[in-house]
């Protein structure tokens, strides 16, 4: 199978704005990082508004509507707060995430097939307004095939297990985790599905995901905010570029 196309990269800010709220104050600007990052090759910037505002906040979403010239990809809870705040910015892409309160990151990928019938109703507004949907889930068939019922358009393959077992030396697991990404992002996709990834990417673990030839999009933040205290950011959003362009040729 020939790529279906280049490979976008949509840079996560939401760690510029950790840092920011480690000390309450105005810097580092997370709208600082998004031009920056245009700059660099991103093809979208992504944001997460959580539902405890931790990182980003909502006036941070009000300045990225504002200032981007690349698509923002609002990352989001499936509630209400978030359905009227997406609704009135009308992202040119939103990605539902789960989200506890108690955990550092996103842990784990929705749970689309037991609540298939109340996010068939949340998306159908969103998707009314123009907004491109996606689903965050791990690589699970009666997710992907829930999410496609449902009518997303598109699902993020949750990569952070594969990262994780590659960083532990777990390399049975990671393969088994490599094995199952591949696997569905190709079933996917044969059901309509645009398919993307994300979590937990580094330079490392960048190149396999990026060979599948179904993925049109990763979404990268963490890794990079942190080696941009080394390199500076647009160099650390070039090499990760470099890396991804370099397996889709
Ligand atoms: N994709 C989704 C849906 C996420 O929730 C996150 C983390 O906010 C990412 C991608 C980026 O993950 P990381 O910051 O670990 O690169």
């Amino acid at each position: 199978m020939q790529p279906l196309g280049k490979l976008r990269l949509g840079v996560n800010i939401d760690h510029v704005a950790t840092v920011r709220n480690a000390r309450g104050g105005a810097y580092p600007d997370p709208l600082r990082a998004a031009r920056l990052a245009e700059q660099a090759g991103a093809d979208g910037i992504t944001a997460h508004l959580r539902e405890d505002r931790r990182h980003i906040s909502d006036a941070d979403i009000d300045g990225l509507m504002e200032v981007l010239s690349v698509p923002l990809n609002f990352e989001m809870a499936a509630t209400e707060e978030m359905q009227k705040i997406a609704l009135r910015h009308k992202p040119h892409a939103i990605c539902l995430v789960p989200e506890k309160r108690e955990e550092r990151t996103t842990e784990g990928g929705l749970e689309v097939a037991r609540e298939e019938n109340r996010l068939a109703h949340y998306i159908a507004p969103l998707r009314e307004a123009g907004c491109r949907v996606s689903i965050f889930i791990a690589a699970d068939r009666k997710q992907i095939e829930a999410a496609a019922r449902i009518g997303a358009q598109v699902i993020e393959l949750h990569t952070g297990a594969y990262c994780d077992s590659h960083a532990e030396g777990r390399m049975d697991d990671h393969d088994r985790e490599l094995q199952a990404l591949r696997d569905m992002s190709a079933y996917a996709h044969s059901l309509g599905l645009e398919v993307h990834a994300g979590h937990g990417l580094t330079y490392d673990t960048v190149q396999p995901i990026a060979a599948f030839p179904e993925v049109m999009e990763l979404n990268i933040g963490h890794f990079i905010i942190g080696e941009a205290i080394f390199r500076g950011l647009v160099p650390a959003i070039e090499e990760m570029r470099r890396l991804m362009d370099e397996v889709r040729g």
